[in-house]
């Protein structure tokens, strides 16, 4: 009977808890909850700490606090699902409100198997790619214990000095809004609430790349123009797609620092685009306001980073040591923090968090590296090769080759073609350029590997050895590249060129008179003003990730035929930058350096395939519409060779005269298609002048001005005009 009353009560709780109820509505479970919370209980939510070993060197962090079962999310740097699951149940049980934790992570580019960098995803042009792996960064993600992943990072990115280069998606908005679109699909599916589905966060909102000489967490000079043409599309872009979270970034917009700004936190986000998900700050950038000069102490940096719209503080505990107090001197209004609360749960019930707030446990090899993952991280490391060069047809490697010369520091390596942020990727489980190529050509090909160098440093006693290796070979095969750690976060440098060595290194072999295939695997665009000069062909396969090595070899082998094409623009030297395909018209074209060519070294755009494409001519079903009407643009594409192959066909739009100055061009519409050999591919491209030839004024109005318009494919222009 007691046992029965007892049951009968705990009911009787439930059924008064609405917010525990999951039928009721979202909006419904948070208003019963937001009242029932004390002041403390509410701040807590808005505050994230770690669990777990830290692996990032740049975050440094005070001695690891005892979690509280009241946190609101924590950075979970474990992979082990179960003490998630630990963790979890803390809140839901010793917590007086029950409330679940959001467990956050840097899935960069994958969890477990890792995918090239996202700067390389971007080389595939393949939204479809870049979507798939999300899903699978995801799952494994999801079944670790992880409920939200701190990306996708779509800063445009156009000092390739800056090391974080390496974790957007090149120099182009469109691109980046294009691939922003297809992260969020990718790590939140359908539904939040589903199994395998992710929490997505765009960073770092917003500016950030253009930290002044790519030196990392630096001023950013942003002009209304600029922030609304080139910065904002992608962010308004993921929003639009329902990107449940944004990072604000450290820079500095303009002399209101990014985690300050109310007019980019509040007036826009919020109030023009409508989101309904939570800002967290990057880590420790509340704090930083009193760096950046814009905070006297710390509580005036959770006053001001708070009332601009960053609603959960990453790691430093302004905002838990702060905030009650600030609300007692009615200095933030208790609505205020209210809705910031409200923001945070809204994410966790869409999570599906409190409903089902532990993740299944299941062996570690259903969890990770699945074959089909795998390929997948192949076929993406493979359509992000960008061939670069290939004069004469070096490449693919002739099967009468029967000898390779296998020389550089990247040969052997599986902890820098991971490349920054690998997530909890391992060494072990990385296809190395050795292995890739052992298992592609056999054992009747033989490959004689010299080491040659070191990444970088003086010591050249190892040229000997690799000399003597090309001297043997029909061919030579030189992997040069850069560390991981060269890029990434706080990975800036001053020089995009290789370390001194590995040129020189180059240059040894060179004189032995062999050809060489040059393959460089990097996390930004470098100099390659000495080098191009050196080899016969060169393939970029920037940080491939876990199946680079097999897929660099199929590419070298002719098995498979590459389609990569860059994402971003590689200029000549440092000198040049900045240096992107859609710059400005200059008022006199002559206005270039007297000491170098006015061209970069590649564009973007750039990227050589085994067979040979041709262009049709470019046909619009109009010349002449109403603004709101559409043209249809087509153009046929012939594979001219006798191997199949993909081709990205890039759309550029360019308006000639318009109020505010247009760029030469501006990228509006990719798509990539497989093209059977001396087959043919229709490409079409429906221009809506309201969403393509529009554009932001300074204070992010658009507008529609009627004129001359050209479309452009490859070196192909036709115009067409929009009447009143
Ligand atoms: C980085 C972010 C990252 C965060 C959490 C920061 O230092 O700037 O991109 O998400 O750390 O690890």
């Amino acid at each position: 009977m007691a046992f029965l009353l007892s049951g009968w009560l705990a009911h009787a709780q439930e059924v008064k808890a609405l917010y525990k109820n999951k039928d009721a509505s979202i909006e419904e479970r948070i208003e019963d909850l937001i009242p029932r919370m004390t002041l403390e209980e509410k701040v807590l939510q808005m505050n994230q700490w770690t669990y777990g070993k830290n692996a990032n060197p740049n975050n440094i962090e005070t001695a690891m606090k005892k979690v509280r079962p009241e946190i609101g999310s924590l950075i979970y740097r474990s992979t082990n699902p179960l003490f998630r699951n630990q963790i979890q149940k803390k809140a839901m049980e010793e917590s007086r409100l029950g409330i679940p934790i959001i467990f956050g992570f840097d899935a960069i580019h994958g969890y477990k198997t890792v995918f090239p960098i996202p700067l390389a995803q971007a080389c595939t042009w393949d939204v479809e790619l870049v979507r798939r792996s999300c899903e699978v960064s995801a799952r494994e993600c999801w079944l670790s214990g992880v409920d939200w992943t701190f990306s996708p990072m779509i800063d445009v990115a156009r000092d390739p000095r800056w090391g974080r280069v390496a974790e957007g998606y090149g120099e182009d908005s469109y691109a980046n809004a294009a691939f922003a679109v297809a992260a969020v699909q990718g790590y939140q599916g359908d539904s939040l609430a589903d199994k395998y589905t992710i929490a997505a966060c765009l960073k770092h909102y917003v500016g950030y790349s253009l930290s002044e000489g790519g030196r990392d967490y630096h001023y950013s000079d942003v002009s209304g123009q600029t922030l609304w043409e080139t910065f904002m599309p992608p962010y308004r872009a993921g929003v639009a797609a329902g990107a449940a979270t944004l990072m604000s970034g450290f820079n500095d917009i303009s002399g209101v620092p990014a985690s300050a700004n109310y007019y980019t936190l509040t007036e826009i986000l919020k109030k023009r685009w409508g989101h309904d998900g939570f800002v967290v700050s990057d880590w420790g950038s509340v704090e930083n306001l009193i760096a950046q000069g814009v905070a006297k102490d710390r509580k005036e940096a959770g006053f001001k980073s708070f009332m601009a719209g960053v609603e959960m503080d990453m790691v430093d505990d302004v905002y838990v040591e702060n905030l009650p107090q600030l609300v007692e001197e009615g200095m933030v209004p208790m609505s205020s923090i209210d809705e910031a609360v409200r923001r945070i749960l809204r994410v966790k019930f869409r999570l599906g968090l409190f409903d089902q707030p532990y993740v299944d446990d299941i062996p570690e090899k259903d969890r990770y590296l699945r074959p089909t993952d795998l390929a997948l991280a192949e076929q993406i490391a493979a359509e992000s090769m960008v061939l670069l060069k290939n004069e004469n047809q070096l490449l693919p490697i002739q099967p009468t080759a029967k000898k390779l010369a296998i020389i550089g520091p990247m040969v052997m390596d599986s902890v820098n073609l991971m490349g920054s942020w690998e997530g909890m990727g391992e060494p072990r489980h990385v296809s190395t350029i050795y292995n890739g190529l052992q298992k592609e050509f056999g054992a009747d090909t033989k490959l004689i590997y010299a080491k040659g160098c070191a990444f970088d440093g003086t010591d050249t006693l190892g040229f000997a050895e690799a000399r003597k290796a090309a001297m043997e070979a029909d061919m030579v095969l030189l992997f040069l590249g850069e560390q991981k750690k060269w890029s990434g976060e706080n990975g800036s440098r001053s020089s995009i060129a290789l370390p001194n060595i590995q040129e020189k290194l180059m240059e040894a072999i060179y004189e032995t008179g062999k050809p060489i295939v040059l393959v460089l695997s990097n996390g930004r665009p470098l100099e390659l003003l000495r080098l191009n000069e050196l080899a016969g062909a060169i393939l970029e396969i920037w940080q491939p990730g876990t199946m680079g090595g097999a897929a660099v070899a199929g590419i070298l082998s002719g098995r498979i035929n590459p389609s990569g094409k860059l994402s971003i623009t590689f200029p000549r030297t440092v000198g040049q930058i900045p240096m992107y395909y859609n710059m400005r018209r200059p008022a006199r074209w002559m206005g270039y350096y007297q000491d170098i060519d006015k061209e970069p070294m590649y564009w973007l755009g750039h990227g050589l395939s085994y067979t040979t494409y041709s262009y049709g001519e470019l046909q619009l079903s109009a010349r002449k519409i109403n603004k709101d009407e559409k043209i249809r643009a087509r153009i046929e594409v012939s594979n001219m060779g006798i191997r199949d192959g993909k081709e990205a066909v890039l759309w550029f739009i360019s308006d000639p005269v318009a109020s505010v100055s247009r760029p030469v061009k501006e990228l509006k519409f990719f798509e990539k298609k497989h093209i059977d050999a001396n087959g043919v591919q229709v490409y079409e491209f429906e221009i809506d002048p309201g969403r393509d030839l529009s554009f932001y004024d300074k204070n992010g109005v658009k507008h529609l001005e009627s004129g001359r318009y050209l479309v452009q494919v490859q070196d192909e222009k036709v115009e067409f005009e929009i009447v009143d």
